[in-house]
């Protein structure tokens, strides 16, 4: 890690109040609403899934059901708003120490802007700043175009697993023009640990390898196959590439987004891993 890369970690360290040892994590991407999409089915499950981020050491979540794609028309914000609310209320009646603030797992559409602006979809923690953008799996688009109209509404874009996405392997050019006008990547928790198969598990080390990823997440959906796994992903990251980059990206980055505040860049981009 660079000199300059580590006093960026230490100023935004220094300037959290509790400081840096007392910090919990801050998941930013986790489907825990019941009944919306394809994470629990019921309040019971949602309850289980919460209490297991918890033991994560999670304190603060955003719900990001799926918006648009196969849920096109299901999860409009105003649905995704109360139903946060409501869980809200469960976890306190529960005694469960969780806090979960609204947003979406929003699929790459043409309409992205204009939902945005008549407030059908929702950006993350629902601050207006972030938007969580899910890449279609079965074809490459270069969403360029869809970045820069998001820019222009002073919304930046953080894209969700491309480790998952092999067309992307392919195509670092594209990530780095992605990067270049205001995309983040957020890495899913399991695929480090190699959940998601080789490729996703190579994909995951070599964005974060080479400073283009800069926030992970869990990806959650249940207790079972698609559990939170941060506690361990942060543990790895920490043995591998240091305990400032591993605190970087899952705390302080993830708690950054859901203040509004700008992520902290990762600025080595390895040449020899761009040119791989
Ligand atoms: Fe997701």
């Amino acid at each position: 890690m660079t000199h300059s890369v580590r006093d960026n970690i230490i100023a935004a360290q220094d300037s959290h109040p509790k400081g840096r040892r007392r910090q919990k994590f801050t998941d930013i991407h986790c489907h825990c609403l019941p009944g919306l999409d394809d994470g629990p089915g019921t309040m019971a499950e949602a309850l289980a899934l919460c209490e297991r981020l918890v033991a994560e050491g999670i304190a603060t979540i955003v719900a990001t059901p799926h918006q648009l794609g196969r849920f096109d028309g299901c999860n409009e914000a105003a649905k995704v708003r109360n139903a946060t609310s409501e869980l809200n209320r469960q976890l306190q009646k529960a005694s469960i120490r969780l806090t979960v603030l609204p947003g979406g797992d929003v699929r790459v559409d043409e309409r992205v802007c204009r939902l945005l602006q008549t407030d059908r979809i929702l950006t993350l923690a629902d601050g207006g700043k972030y938007i969580l953008l899910e890449l279609p799996h079965e074809i490459f688009i270069d969403v360029e175009p869809l970045l820069t109209e998001l820019a222009a509404l002073k919304v930046r874009a953080i894209i969700s697993h491309p480790e998952r996405h092999n067309a992307l392997d392919r195509r670092p050019s594209v990530v780095l023009k992605w990067l270049d006008v205001g995309a983040h990547l957020q890495i899913t928790a399991s695929s480090l640990l190699g959940y998601w198969g080789a490729e996703a598990h190579r994909a995951a080390w070599h964005f974060l390898n080479s400073g283009w990823a800069t926030l992970v997440a869990t990806d959650s959906h249940d207790i079972d196959g698609r559990r939170p796994r941060m506690r361990a992903a942060f543990g790895r990251i920490n043995k591998r590439l240091g305990e400032d980059l591993a605190r970087l990206v899952c705390i302080e980055n993830p708690s950054r987004v859901v203040n509004g505040q700008d992520i902290v860049p990762i600025s080595v981009r390895d040449q020899q891993e761009v040119g791989r």
